[in-house]
């Protein structure tokens, strides 16, 4: 053993996960930089930027230029899940910070093959299976509409019409634009696909029915009936508490490669199970190499327990209290007819911030 040896290796690698990570970095479709402008080219033009667009790996390119009008609802689709990941980990010590300038959205805890890392993909794979479908029956895109195929089956007291809104389409693209960047012969890209079929299943599974009346003065004669996506809101809730309960898994190479619980007795993951390889960093500290800010004037609750109290989120390095006087609307009385008037009232509110 060269002693030399160790320092390039340390290089080599950190180059490759740092262009791994710049070469296929399909998030920054969500960026406002890279969202103006993409609604309204033409064909060829939308053809020609998704050929231009580095952050996309080679095949999604290809994928991207091949449907017309796709680029602004994928877009929409990575920007909410940046805002839907940001909405659930509020509270938490990563808060799910997202940079505008630099190469990698996420930063490089997406390195680490953590239950982050797993929340990131599930929500992702969500996001643009939701947006797709949402552009679809919007008709926003030429190669999908309304879902035709559930108007087949007949019941007795409503029937199928409207837009049925096509869950498929949008999870078929999905798949077919995010899995194909990830390999299933290597650990992290086998956890990359569960996650992202995780995702995915989520939103399917709470797909939901809703109902118009038709007929004479509201006697409801006939009921019809069309299936609609769930309120992301929903999708977010779920696949957060999918990320407290994920399961810890190993990499093993039978007869194929799979994941499996790292100790026999825990629970099998099943589909809809978010799974991770690593342990998460605890996000405590500043770490420039790793994008983590740290939860240094992070704002905690003083008396709760969870994540969002001064003693978890401070990591145990206290606290300091301030006191601010904020304004709001009080007292608040309707005035016939239609005016809402209010006093406004100053109080003073304690604020905890961790040292
Ligand atoms: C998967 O397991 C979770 C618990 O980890 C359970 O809540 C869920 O219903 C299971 N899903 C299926 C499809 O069995
Ligand atoms: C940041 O995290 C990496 C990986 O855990 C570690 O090797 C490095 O020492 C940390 N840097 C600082 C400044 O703490
Ligand atoms: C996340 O936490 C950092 C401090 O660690 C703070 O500056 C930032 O505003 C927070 N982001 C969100 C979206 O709450
Ligand atoms: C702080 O935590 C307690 C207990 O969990 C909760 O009842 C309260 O609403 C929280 N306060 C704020 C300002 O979030």
């Amino acid at each position: 053993m060269k002693r030399l040896g160790a320092g390039r290796l340390v290089a080599v690698a950190l180059w490759t996960l740092l262009t791994q990570i710049t070469d296929a970095d399909w998030w920054q479709l969500g960026l406002p930089s890279s969202m103006s402008n993409t609604v309204n080219l033409t064909p060829a033009a939308h053809h020609d930027r998704c050929h231009k667009l580095e952050y996309l790996a080679e095949q999604q390119r290809e994928i991207c230029s091949q449907h017309d009008r796709i680029l602004p609802i994928l877009g929409n689709g990575a920007k909410l899940a940046m805002e839907e990941c940001q909405h659930q980990f509020r509270h938490s010590r990563w808060n799910c910070t997202t940079f505008i300038e630099q190469p990698s959205v996420f930063g490089n805890v997406v390195a680490v093959k953590s239950r982050e890392t797993a929340y990131i993909y599930a929500i992702s794979a969500a996001s643009i299976a939701f947006a797709v479908t949402r552009a679809c029956s919007k008709g926003e895109l030429t190669d999908c509409s309304c879902d035709n195929r559930v108007r087949q089956k007949k019941h007795r007291s409503w029937q199928w019409g409207g837009c049925s809104e096509d869950i498929h389409y949008g999870e078929q693209f999905s798949r077919l634009f995010l899995d194909v960047k990830e390999d299933p012969n290597s650990a992290g890209g086998l956890m990359n696909l569960h996650n992202n079929e995780a995702g995915r299943r989520t939103i399917r599974r709470r797909m939901q029915r809703v109902c118009k009346c038709h007929g004479m003065s509201g006697s409801c004669s006939m009921r019809v009936c069309w299936r609609r996506l769930p309120p992301f809101r929903q999708v977010g809730e779920a696949l957060y508490q999918r990320y407290e309960g994920a399961s810890h898994v190993k990499f093993v190479q039978r007869r194929r490669k799979k994941l499996r619980a790292v100790s026999p007795d825990l629970k099998k993951p099943n589909k809809t199970d978010l799974v991770y390889l690593e342990d998460s960093p605890d996000y405590c500290e500043r770490n420039d190499t790793m994008n983590i800010l740290g939860t240094r004037g992070r704002i905690c609750n003083r008396t709760s327990p969870g994540i969002d109290g001064c003693r978890l989120l401070c990591c145990g390095r206290g606290y300091q209290t301030r006191v601010r006087e904020v304004e709001e609307k009080c007292k608040c009385k309707f005035v016939w007819c239609c005016n809402v008037v209010c006093e406004t009232c100053r109080y003073k509110r304690e604020e905890h911030i961790c040292n």
